[in-house]
């Protein structure tokens, strides 16, 4: 073959029952469930049992797996004494990286690739990133630990561990939708590299430790801290066009536009922005997302014509700012939603696997004679 996928555009690495996206239409299908009704109605912990089942839970399964989770948000001993040595030094998302590795040092079933123990491992992983991402954050900034409550779901429990302070209702429900809105997006870098190192049957933690090294880069899941950055350094709405053509004149990209799949509208985003307006009505602290709502303005009229349109971390960036959530946890905090997309694939590969190994065109030099090194 002398043609090369740059980028793998284009080409279908796998098949999956989990998610469907059509760019074309701005479509994103959870296992036949549209995203817009699953933001509506339903909640990350139903959003996890459906992607690892592909089915939503009944009432006893919904509380099977409620059950496990809270079971597992303890902060085991050895993930805190390693915490207090990283937090001065690492930064989030590599701390969640090394801490995933940890969890599975520390896991005896962790080489037990058999989809139940799987589903317990992703529930695990699910519940544990969570508390590992709040325990940092208090670490950090010299503030007790904040134990995991029984009574709150896996969103508000999160901002209660991270703060201290319970959510109210909106910023629960928003915070929860946001998560949902995270958790898969089919075949993108961070799921294939899970899938890569699933694929060797290498265990699921390292899979999704590949999966977060991957996920950190600005091009993927750090494009919303990168936003946040942006709409930082712009400040002002008269700002806006002078930041911009700057940006654009060194041929640099705006953080949170454009899409390799999505050519119309990212549903996502579309989602996000309505909640921020309810965030925002009830927020002291709503001149980011107003700046946002400024600049994509700006950027419909710059780039009209392009394909490019505002993509999921365009408005979770000022939206986590409304929550009161320090920016670089923005992206951690996609890892701990993607946990259950990532796992959920992980699921589908383990049980049918192949050993992902694509070839490369070589086009370097030929027939050299090897010299010695004294005669070189
Ligand atoms: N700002 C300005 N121009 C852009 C942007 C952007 N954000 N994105 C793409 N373009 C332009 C490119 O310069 C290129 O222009 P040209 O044809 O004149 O050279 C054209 O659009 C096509 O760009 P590609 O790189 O071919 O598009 P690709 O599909 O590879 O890009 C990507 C997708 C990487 C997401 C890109 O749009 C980008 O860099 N966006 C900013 C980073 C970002 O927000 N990432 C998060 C994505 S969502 C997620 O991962 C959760």
């Amino acid at each position: 073959m002398t043609e090369v996928a740059r980028g793998l555009e284009g080409i279908n690495v796998t098949a999956t029952k989990l998610c469907r996206i059509d760019g074309q239409k701005g479509e994103l299908i959870y296992s036949g469930y549209d995203i817009f009704d699953l933001a509506e109605k339903s909640t990350f912990e139903e959003v996890a049992f459906l992607l690892w089942n592909q089915r939503l839970p009944n009432k006893a399964e919904m509380l099977e797996l409620n059950t496990k989770l809270l079971s597992e948000r303890g902060l085991d001993p050895i993930v805190e004494r390693l915490l207090s040595e990283l937090w001065a030094v690492v930064r989030p998302m590599r701390t969640l990286e090394i801490a995933v590795e940890v969890l599975g040092a520390i896991d005896k079933d962790s080489s037990d690739l058999t989809t139940p123990t799987l589903r317990k491992t992703a529930a695990r992983l699910t519940a544990k990133m969570a508390t590992v991402i709040a325990a940092y954050h208090r670490m950090r900034t010299g503030q007790e630990f904040v134990a995991p409550r029984d009574d709150l779901g896996h969103s508000a429990n999160f901002l209660w561990m991270l703060t201290g302070k319970e959510p109210n209702a909106l910023e629960a429900r928003t915070f929860d939708v946001a998560m949902i809105l995270h958790a898969e997006h089919e075949m993108n870098a961070s799921t294939f590299s899970a899938i890569v190192t699933a694929s060797t049957l290498s265990d699921m933690y390292s899979a999704i430790a590949s999966a977060i090294g991957t996920l950190k880069g600005p091009l993927h899941g750090g494009a919303n801290e990168a936003v946040y950055k942006t709409v930082e350094a712009i400040g002002t709405e008269q700002n806006i066009a002078p930041h911009v053509e700057a940006l654009l004149g060194r041929g640099e990209r705006v953080m949170g536009i454009g899409h390799r799949v999505y050519k119309t509208t990212d549903p996502r985003a579309i989602i996000l922005e309505k909640l921020g307006h309810a965030v925002a009505d009830q927020s002291p602290d709503r001149k980011y997302f107003d700046l946002s709502l400024k600049l994509r303005d700006y950027l419909a009229r710059k780039l009209e014509g392009k394909p490019l349109y505002p993509n999921v971390d365009f408005f979770s960036a000022s939206v986590y700012k409304m929550l009161g959530i320090p920016s670089d946890l923005y992206t951690p905090i996609f890892a701990l939603s993607r946990i259950t997309g990532w796992t959920a694939h992980l699921l589908e590969q383990y049980a049918d696997n192949r050993l992902v190994r694509p070839n490369a065109l070589y086009e370097g030099a030929a027939n050299r004679e090897y010299l010695p090194l004294d005669k070189r």
